[in-house]
């Protein structure tokens, strides 16, 4: 197994930074890269505000919230980030050609022992792990959003990814008190998203259908199923943009038409009617 003492983390976005800061609270050193400064430099003020958020709410202590800062890095420099790195973590931008082009650098400058794993969505590793020579220390770690309070991670093996690999970011997915998930295949959508397409796609059927109305579909899936948000509710936090694009992203990776975004999601896309950001999903906000 890899012992894993540093983690580098690929993308200071919205799950980059939050999986880097979980690895620092978990005690692991840490360090958060991004090609945009600005986005780096987001991301630590985030962090920072999430962190004193944490003291002020009595969840941790000044010294732990001072601890895991202290252990955290944040850096547009690549090389500097991964080149003593046991566990490089990529979770930048959801586009293969990116994707593929950073663990091509990555895999350049990790040391031979690191384990290269993709928080993507929607690839599963082995689209990724032919861009290094280590396909057999390349697996997905997939995170959930918010990456800092969800405690699941599915771990997806591709065909050549060794047990070794899989066994040791069991461990460090264990250290930072989360769960994790083993997919012995790569299948789109993995666990997760899967369950929860299936139910959006019911869901949909039945509106589509005028069985229900949206507010009665969200009433049973929060007061009969104990769902914390109905489908609807959900897909506008989400953004209907973004449920769009992976349904289309699926669709054309798979080629498979029940994986195509459903027409009613299609028609809110093409509106403009993209959920909470935009003011109107399926739900009107202020
Ligand atoms: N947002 C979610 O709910 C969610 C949940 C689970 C997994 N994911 C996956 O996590 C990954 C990141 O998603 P996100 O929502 O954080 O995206 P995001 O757009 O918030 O952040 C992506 C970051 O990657 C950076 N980036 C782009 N190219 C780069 C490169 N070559 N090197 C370093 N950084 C680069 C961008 O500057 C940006 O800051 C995606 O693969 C996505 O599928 C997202």
């Amino acid at each position: 197994m890899v012992e894993v003492h540093k983690i580098a983390v690929i993308g200071s976005g919205a799950m980059g930074r939050q999986i880097g800061m979980a690895a620092a609270v978990a005690g692991y050193d840490a360090v958060v890269q991004d090609i945009s400064a600005d986005a780096v430099e987001a991301a630590e003020q985030d962090m920072k505000a999430w962190a004193a958020g944490r003291v002020s709410k009595g969840r941790m202590s000044q010294e732990e919230v001072d601890a895991a800062l202290g252990r955290l890095r944040f850096t547009t420099d690549q090389a500097d980030a991964v080149g003593d790195a046991d566990l490089v973590i990529e979770a930048a931008t959801e586009r293969l050609d990116i994707k593929r082009q950073v663990f091509t650098q990555i895999d350049e400058l990790a040391p031979e022992h690191a384990i290269l794993a993709t928080n993507s969505s929607t690839y599963g590793s082995s689209s990724v792990a032919d861009a290094t020579r280590r396909p057999e220390k390349v697996c997905n770690m997939h995170f959930f959003n918010p990456a800092l309070v969800m405690k699941a991670v599915e771990v997806v093996r591709h065909p050549e990814t060794s047990d070794d690999t899989v066994d040791s970011v069991i461990a460090v997915i264990q250290k930072m008190g989360k769960h994790p998930v083993v997919l012995n295949a790569e299948i789109p959508g993995f666990i997760a998203n899967r369950l929860m397409g299936a139910v959006r796609t019911e869901a949909l059927n039945l509106v589509e259908q005028g069985i229900a109305s949206i507010e009665d579909i969200d009433t049973v899936a929060k007061s009969a199923l104990g769902h914390p948000m109905g489908p609807f509710e959900l897909m506008d936090l989400v953004g209907l943009d973004v449920t769009y694009l992976i349904r289309k992203a699926t669709f054309e990776l798979t080629g498979d038409e029940s994986e195509a975004p459903h027409p009613l999601i299609t028609a809110k896309y093409e509106a403009g009617e993209l959920g909470r950001k935009s003011g109107k999903g399926w739900y009107t906000y202020d």
